[in-house]
């Protein structure tokens, strides 16, 4: 069977002013169709910086992967969310849209229909620091 990701040989180093920081030396792995994969390993060992590599956020310093399959939808919760703390967490959510000029009646209803899906419409005028850890990854 054919993996539905492979990836080959990625490496990630940092280099900040100071110092090059090696985050992934090597790694190798193939996920299939179905598969449910963890990634366990200490602190620090690079698990967040394959997972920005892989969902296009960040690049590998060397090495490749291939998604085995056109225009592949990746969701990634990220580890911090980055709400503004200044914005209610509906207009937080509503903020790309608004950016983008394409903050309808129609789309901001869509919004409001997601909030109801993930249990959230009770708290769409709150800020951030109101909510819990997770209730604030459900609104990104
Ligand atoms: N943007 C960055 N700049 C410099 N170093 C980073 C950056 N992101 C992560 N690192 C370093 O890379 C290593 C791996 O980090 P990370 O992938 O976040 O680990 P994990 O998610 O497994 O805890 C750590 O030593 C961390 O300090
Ligand atoms: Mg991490």
């Amino acid at each position: 069977m054919n993996s539905l990701l492979k990836i080959t040989n990625i490496k990630k180093n940092y280099v900040t002013d100071k110092e090059e920081i090696e985050a992934i030396k090597d790694i190798s792995l193939d996920v299939y169709q179905g598969e449910i994969l963890t990634l366990i390993g200490s602190s620090g060992c690079g698990k967040s910086s394959l997972l920005s590599i892989l969902s296009g956020i960040d690049q590998a310093s060397s090495g490749f992967y291939l998604f085995n399959k056109e225009n592949p939808k990746i969701g990634y919760m990220l580890q911090n969310d980055a709400l503004f703390p200044w914005l209610t967490i509906y207009q937080n959510a509503l903020l790309g849209l608004k950016i983008q000029k394409n903050d309808t009646n129609e789309n901001k209803e869509y919004v409001k229909k997601l909030f109801q899906k993930y249990k959230l419409e009770e708290f769409m005028d709150k800020y951030p620091h109101e909510l819990s850890g997770g209730m604030r990854q459900r609104v990104v």
